[in-house]
């Protein structure tokens, strides 16, 4: 069993020596997108803001992130604001206000937006973003477009992406990209994994460990993974590839991508169990990726626009999936 306090141990500061070292020879870099430069790592030092009306609304938008479920959640007593439908944290999945090198983070992210998104096939904004985490992974409500919680929010992403120039790649972006494997990942071996390094913190049914008792807006300690107080079934977080590479970058907590606890294939297999757990589910999410060429192929449900089950997507093996919409894709041109 993991003793939770261990991950402590394994907490290391960011040094910008060992990170431009990793970068320049390369290990886990994205694909840069219009540019072939990638912006190494930087993050700007959030105390040092003024206490004016700036600062205080980028410190608003960090605070709405690691407690979103004292400001936000579905407990707080001004029922007003209860916007997201679970106690997760923004944070809990954006690891360290989303700072967090493979920990999703949204350092650069700024700098990403207005894009084209393959999920509505639309044009969508920073904000547009910010609303589908919050109706999927926070399993919530939009928040109002125009409120202080959404401007600080951007306020908030925009701070953390100075420096993060538009067209340039940000290095450490996502939860990572370890490489797959030619099998189905296995929900039972991933049953073992679980119950011997992770249900220390997260609970032998998923169901985390809050900081106080249910009703009292404190959120969580360790985050629930499924069950009702989970992220729903259109999550990121809710996709094999997502998960997998998020146990491998950032599980137990504490973990970096450079010091991987769990190895590649139990991160597959673990993610593979925690998929396939109940939690709450989306309406119309038949409606996503309207082209089904761009359906990301870990995608849990249809339709889809090869033959492959609903299981193997899910699951994988990927490769042969890959191959279908290679060709699929070639025949359309
Ligand atoms: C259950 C996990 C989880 C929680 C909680 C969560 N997110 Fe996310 N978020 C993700 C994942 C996974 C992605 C990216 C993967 C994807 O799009 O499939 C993402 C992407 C994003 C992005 C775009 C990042 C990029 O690289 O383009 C933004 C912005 C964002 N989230 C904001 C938020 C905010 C704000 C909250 C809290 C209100 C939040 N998220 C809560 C999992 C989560
Ligand atoms: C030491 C306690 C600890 C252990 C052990 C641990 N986690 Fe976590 N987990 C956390 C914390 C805390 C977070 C919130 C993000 C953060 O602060 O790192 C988290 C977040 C997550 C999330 C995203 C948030 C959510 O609600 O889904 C997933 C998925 C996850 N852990 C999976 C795992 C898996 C799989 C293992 C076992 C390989 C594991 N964790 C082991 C503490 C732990």
């Amino acid at each position: 069993m993991a003793v939770p306090n261990l991950a402590l141990i394994f907490r290391t500061s960011v040094t910008a020596f060992f990170v431009s070292i990793a970068w320049q020879s390369g290990i886990a870099g994205d694909v840069p997108s219009t540019t072939s430069k990638q912006t190494p790592w930087a993050v700007p030092d959030i105390d040092k803001l003024p206490d004016d009306v700036w600062g205080k609304t980028v410190r608003y938008g960090r605070d709405l992130m690691t407690k979103t479920s004292s400001l936000i959640g579905p407990e707080v007593s001004d029922t007003s604001m209860r916007f997201a439908g679970n106690n997760l944290d923004c944070q809990s999945c954006h690891v360290k206000a989303g700072t967090r090198e493979f920990g999703l983070p949204l350092v650069g992210v700024y700098a990403d937006f207005p894009a084209y998104v393959a999920r509505t096939g639309t044009v969508g904004t920073m904000q547009d973003r910010i609303q589908g985490c919050m109706e999927r992974s926070m399993n919530g409500k939009p928040l109002p477009f125009e409120g202080p919680e959404m401007t600080a929010l951007v306020s908030f992403m925009k701070f953390v992406s100075t420096g993060h120039p538009i067209g340039s790649a940000t290095f450490g972006s996502g939860s990572g990209h370890i490489q797959k494997l030619d099998r189905a990942a296995d929900p039972v071996k991933g049953g073992t994994i679980y119950a011997n390094t992770c249900a220390a913190c997260h609970g032998d049914h998923g169901q985390g460990q809050r900081n106080g008792k249910v009703g009292d807006a404190k959120g969580y300690l360790f985050p629930p993974l499924w069950g009702p107080d989970s992220f729903n079934d259109g999550a990121g977080m809710d996709k094999l590839i997502n998960t997998a590479n998020f146990v491998h970058s950032d599980m137990p907590a504490g973990t970096t991508w450079k010091n991987p606890t769990v190895s590649r294939e139990d991160a597959w297999d673990v993610a593979a169990y925690i998929v396939s757990q109940p939690r709450p589910a989306m309406a119309n999410l038949d409606r996503d990726y309207p082209n089904r060429l761009e359906k990301p192929i870990d995608t849990p449900y249809g339709p889809y626009a090869d033959d492959f089950s609903a299981e193997q997507h899910k699951l994988g093996p990927f490769g042969p999936i890959e191959a279908a919409i290679k060709k699929l894709k070639a025949a359309s041109k």
